[in-house]
């Protein structure tokens, strides 16, 4: 196989009560990336279509993934890679983790497979890191794997895949404004107060056990996040309206998607996902912001080749 295209799915990051640690993967909305090999050495960045950004490799997160599979792996020849964006920087669902996670995915598939998914991540934390100035592999970590995932460490990296119900659905609200990862992180606290910390560690670990009894509603008790929402949804213009129609509507739970804008509801079947989403659209009208709605259902399976 001498080329590769690919769908490198949205994600999204934290699910509430698991800051850093905890991520589910998206099926309709996503990346895709044609990466092929070629007799020139080196990582080539060769399009970048859908957004602006850079073809040169050392400033690409998709190029300084790519160097670091591209340095272990040491092939004597190079790779160049197109990537068309759909997934806007900035938005919350892990583009730049898509850019990151769909090149090394992309090389090993040419190289013949010779990393595990845990080594892919460890490559694609590279590129995310130029992206948000921090190493998490929240985002990185369902993509790479699909499903829902969690992030026990990252140093030695060590990731859980957790078991999703079958009829999970997600509404992502995604209001057109940019928030950087890294001004999102600067504006959290360095401590918590203990009860916050023991009500959180409750959510996760209460949401890990519903995934895997499928118990929606202990799922919908423990999206509750009382440590990062608090600080950052007076960045999301319209956020704790959005909650509580989405809530009042049917949806399990709803949250920051990762450092935002997107917000996400969580949702027990299609219909129930359609119309919170269209309740979600009727009242984000009201507002000057544009944006758009997408349904997902949850997407097991992660990058897809295409
Ligand atoms: N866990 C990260 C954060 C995800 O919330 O800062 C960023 O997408």
């Amino acid at each position: 196989m001498n080329e590769i295209k690919l769908f490198s799915p949205a994600t999204v990051a934290n699910v509430s009560c698991g800051f850093d640690v905890l991520g589910f993967c998206l099926d309709t909305i996503g990346d895709e990336m044609i990466i092929r090999k070629t007799d020139k050495k080196g990582i080539h960045i060769t399009k970048v279509a859908g957004f602006d950004l850079p073809l040169q490799t050392e400033l690409n997160v998709a190029g300084v993934s790519a160097i670091a599979i591209y340095d272990a792996a040491q092939p004597d020849f190079g790779f160049e890679i197109e990537i068309y964006k759909n997934i806007k920087p900035g938005s919350g669902v892990g583009s730049s983790s898509a850019s990151a996670s769909g090149s090394v995915f992309g090389i090993n598939e040419l190289l013949g497979r010779p990393y595990s998914n845990l080594e892919l991540v460890k490559f694609a934390m590279k590129g995310e890191a130029l992206a948000s100035q921090s190493e998490h592999a929240d985002n990185i970590a369902p993509g790479i794997y699909g499903g829902f995932t969690l992030v026990k460490s990252i140093s030695p990296l060590e990731i859980l895949e957790l078991p999703c119900p079958d009829d999970l659905y997600a509404v992502i609200l995604h209001p057109q404004i940019e928030i950087k990862t890294a001004d999102a992180r600067a504006l959290l606290p360095k401590e918590i107060p203990l009860q916050d910390a023991i009500t959180q560690w409750s959510n996760v670990g209460s949401l890990v056990h519903a995934l895997h009894t499928n118990d929606y509603q202990l799922l919908s008790r423990s999206l509750n996040d009382v440590v990062i929402e608090p600080h950052r949804c007076a960045l999301i213009p319209g956020f704790n309206d959005v909650k509580n129609t989405a809530i009042g509507n049917g949806a399990l739970g709803c949250g920051i998607s990762g450092s935002g804008p997107s917000i996400f509801s969580i949702c027990k079947g299609e219909s129930t996902a359609k119309s919170v989403a269209a309740t979600i659209e009727i009242l984000y009208s009201k507002t000057e912001i544009p944006f758009e709605i997408y349904i997902s259902k949850i997407n097991t399976q992660g990058i897809k080749i295409l």
